[in-house]
């Protein structure tokens, strides 16, 4: 029997072939045509996906064991290298705060300071020191500031060991490439200073529950590791403001940063800020007293490379150091990047 298609429904096929041809060239699985090619090119600005290993893919050799050392010192540093630990020469981080209490759950939670795809970045020119830094010397900053203790040498076990786990934490990211959803989400700018006062109601409201009235947070009741001879407790939850916690050089004391960190993640698994209340209320945990870093007029050399947040002069511009660590921004910015949303780095 002889099929006669109406025009219209020609058309259709048509449409429906090209559609299908479409999909399968764009999907690698196209019989004779195919787009591999423009796939596999991976240029310097090749944007890849969040990924990871899974823990028990790590190998069970030196190196895999090496891995998870370094994996259990980010999260439960103050157990190996914290302040309170039986080798006295193995007290590098002035707090028993862990790294995952700002890189969550081992650095592999994307938008909250994750570390996936970090390791291929270094050695990398780094504007704060103004000069090329390692992996192991960002580490150590980190070490130094938001854990206000003091460098730890390259060749001790423990900086092999989490230089280690943040290289494997890249494993599915090819060299070259940049990851998505990498650091701290965009966010925008207000048009007024922040305001501490503000802060300190939203911080009563919806803070001290976890962090404690005054910010200086709630230690773990058990060891966590009891694998670990050293007994040192890290905090259930971690201190926001004074001694014990983040020093006035760690990024975190920064308005932008910690205001992005705070309004895409705090309160902890219920991030229901406004902007406006974020922004106040990380001025208020900033404005309140914490342990300071020697040196942070000494930051960013290149004036011109200082961050807008940066809250310590000198300053290639005439604001004020009040004005660059609690806004109003706006008024700094130059036509043009006004309307731009803010990606804290
Ligand atoms: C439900 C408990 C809870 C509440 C409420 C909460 N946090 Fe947190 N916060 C945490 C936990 C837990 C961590 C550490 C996460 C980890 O280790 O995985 C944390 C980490 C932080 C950090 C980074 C680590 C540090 O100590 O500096 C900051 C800053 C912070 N919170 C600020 C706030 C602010 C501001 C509020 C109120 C708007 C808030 N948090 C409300 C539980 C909470
Ligand atoms: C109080 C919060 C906090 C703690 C605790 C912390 N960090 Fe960080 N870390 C940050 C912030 C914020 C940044 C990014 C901004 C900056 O300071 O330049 C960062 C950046 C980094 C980077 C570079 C990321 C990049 O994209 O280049 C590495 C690596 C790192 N941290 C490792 C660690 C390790 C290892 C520890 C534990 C020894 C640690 N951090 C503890 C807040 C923290």
């Amino acid at each position: 029997m002889k099929t006669i298609l109406s025009p219209s429904q020609r058309m259709l096929i048509l449409i429906t072939s090209v559609f299908i041809s479409i999909c399968l060239i764009s999907f690698n699985s196209h019989p004779f045509l195919s787009c591999q090619k423009i796939n596999n090119v991976t240029t310097k600005d090749s944007i890849v996906p969040w990924s990871f290993p899974d823990i028990s893919s790590i190998p069970n050799n030196e190196e895999g064991d090496l891995i998870r050392q370094g994996r259990l010192i980010f999260i439960h540093t103050y157990n190996y290298i914290g302040p309170d630990v039986k080798i006295e020469s193995k007290r590098f981080a002035g707090t028993n705060m862990d790294c995952s209490n700002c890189h969550f759950k081992g650095g592999t939670i994307k938008n909250v300071l994750g570390l996936v795809g970090v390791y291929n970045k270094y050695p990398q020119f780094d504007p704060r020191s103004n000069k090329e830094i390692t992996i192991q010397q960002r580490i150590n900053s980190c070490l130094m500031r938001s854990m206000n203790g003091k460098p730890m040498p390259e060749n001790t076990e423990e900086m092999t060991a989490l230089a280690s786990y943040i290289k494997w934490l890249s494993t599915n990211v090819p060299k070259g490439t940049k990851v998505l959803d990498q650091g701290l989400p965009k966010i925008s700018l207000i048009d007024r200073a922040a305001d501490t006062a503000k802060g300190r109601f939203v911080f009563m409201r919806n803070c001290t529950t976890c962090h404690a009235e005054n910010g200086t947070g709630v230690l773990n009741s058990t060891v966590l590791n009891p694998n670990q001879s050293d007994s040192a407790k890290g905090y259930n939850y971690p201190p926001v403001m004074g001694n014990t916690s983040y020093n006035n050089g760690a990024g975190m004391y920064r308005l932008i940063m910690s205001t992005a960190f705070i309004y895409t993640k705090m309160p902890y698994n219920d991030a229901i800020l406004s902007l406006e209340d974020a922004y106040d209320v990380a001025a208020y945990i900033n404005s309140r007293p914490r342990s300071e870093f020697a040196g942070v007029s000494k930051d960013y050399p290149d004036l011109k490379s200082k961050p807008i947040d940066y809250p310590f002069g000198p300053y290639a511009d005439n604001f004020t150091e009040e004005q660059h660590k609690y806004g109003p921004y706006l008024p700094m910015l130059k036509e043009g990047e006004k309307s731009k949303m803010f990606k804290p780095e």
